[in-house]
């Protein structure tokens, strides 16, 4: 007979906050929200003036190191970014075995993982090493997804273009032609938005995987492994689907009474910080505002601001409002990308806030390891298969 489960530990069971919330689980100098006022800072600086004023490569630096670069610092960062952003013939073949059929953030996951096959020597405490471990991944990370793009339709990826700058060269990889530079601007800008945002699922991730002192290339493959899900990085790829299901502005009511009538998670709202609208979506609407202006409208966007005002109403009261992803999809589908690339585009992205988690953890190390209460069976006899 089997015993009946254990109580759970009252003083366990005391300090025990599903999904962690609320419970702190590092110190970190990197990235500060302020979930009631809206307010997202980069080691200080205001993600509105790092959107608005820097590059992506620039908030990277600074991320990681600390400082905003000076001119030199820059220009050397960029040059080495440049120099390494090709991947090995072999990475490309492996991807062209990859069905095509499968999601590009798997692709992204098997192909990130696989840079540790290449650069073996691990010298964690070398702050070359580190550098040199930057460089490549933020190098390589957009190369692969673009590549990915071109074999899953049958092409050959092409090679990166040495006159163009970083979020130019990249959808210049993806989409075969130079990008209109106030496109790449934009693209630059977003890629700012979702680089950092303190201890969400996927950072927490890289963090636990970096504290084993395992490579960097396995932390990026195990951050972007959960990035991946609908709750997380996933969002903003349904985002769309769901306006579109949604149809017209005079179907947005009663769509959204029905979702919220059946318990329905709406894409792109909510989050675990924010009781507020994420400050992130506020600019990422100005700026799908700029590319509508300039490049001609998308109905979806008029949709979406019905949407926002009619979930304020009725989800607002409970501070649910549109997080990153919601006005993300309409600037990428603006672009010309295709909605199963928006979560690897984010892991761009992203891969600069966990790799500024991974030398942050390795400065104090510890490993993770948590506990739990225990809520199973205790004392059971075993039993030959005969007897069971
Ligand atoms: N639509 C409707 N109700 C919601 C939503 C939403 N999007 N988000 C939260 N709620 C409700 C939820 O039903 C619950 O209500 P009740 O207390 O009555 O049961 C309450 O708000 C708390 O929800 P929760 O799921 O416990 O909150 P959480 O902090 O665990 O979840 C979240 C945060 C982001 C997972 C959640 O808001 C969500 O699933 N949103 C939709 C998916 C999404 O847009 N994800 C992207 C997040 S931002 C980018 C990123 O970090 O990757």
């Amino acid at each position: 007979m089997a015993a009946t489960p254990t109580a759970p530990q009252s003083a366990g069971e005391l300090s025990f906050r599903p999904g962690l919330e609320g419970v702190p689980a590092t110190h970190s100098a990197i990235c500060d929200i302020d979930g009631q006022q809206g307010l997202l800072t980069y080691r200080g600086y205001s993600v509105e003036d790092l959107a608005n004023h820097s590059t992506f490569l620039e908030t990277v630096y600074l991320l990681i190191w600390g400082e905003l670069p000076d001119a030199d610092q820059l220009a050397e960062f960029e040059h080495e970014v440049q120099m390494h952003r090709r991947v090995s013939f072999r990475i490309r073949d492996m991807m062209k075995c990859f069905p095509a059929s499968g999601h590009p953030m798997d692709a992204l996951q098997s192909s990130a993982a696989s840079l540790g096959l290449f650069y073996s020597r691990r010298a964690l405490d070398d702050p070359q090493y580190i550098y040199q471990a930057v460089v490549r991944l933020i190098a390589k990370i957009p190369t692969m997804v673009a590549a990915f793009q071109l074999i899953r339709k049958g092409q050959d990826p092409i090679q990166p273009r040495d006159d163009l700058p970083f979020s130019s060269n990249f959808l210049y990889m993806l989409t075969e032609r130079a990008p209109d530079p106030l496109a790449a601007q934009i693209f630059d800008a977003c890629l700012i938005l979702h680089a950092e945002h303190s201890l969400n699922a996927s950072t927490f991730s890289a963090r636990v995987t970096a504290s084993t002192l395992t490579d960097p290339y396995a932390v990026v493959a195990s951050a972007v492994g959960t990035l991946a899900g609908p709750l997380h990085g996933g969002a903003n790829e349904y985002v769309l689907a769901m306006l579109e299901e949604i149809g017209s502005e005079d179907q947005v009511e009663p769509w959204l009474d029905r979702a919220i009538a059946a318990k329905q998670k709406i894409m792109g709202f909510g989050h675990r910080e924010y009781k507020v609208k994420d400050p992130r979506a506020v600019i990422l609407q100005q700026l799908a505002k700029q590319l509508f202006d300039t490049f001609g409208d998308d109905p979806l966007y008029d949709l979406a601001r019905k949407l926002e005002a009619a979930a304020a109403e009725r989800l607002g009261p409970k501070g649910i409002y549109p997080n990153v992803d919601f006005y993300s999809g309409l600037v990428y589908r603006k672009l010309g990308i295709a909605e199963d690339l928006f979560t690897p585009i984010f892991a761009i992205a992203r891969t600069a806030g966990w790799l500024a988690h991974w030398k942050e953890q390795l400065g104090a190390n510890r490993i993770y390891r948590p506990s739990q209460i225990y809520t199973g069976s205790t004392g059971r006899a075993w039993l030959p298969v005969q007897s069971r």
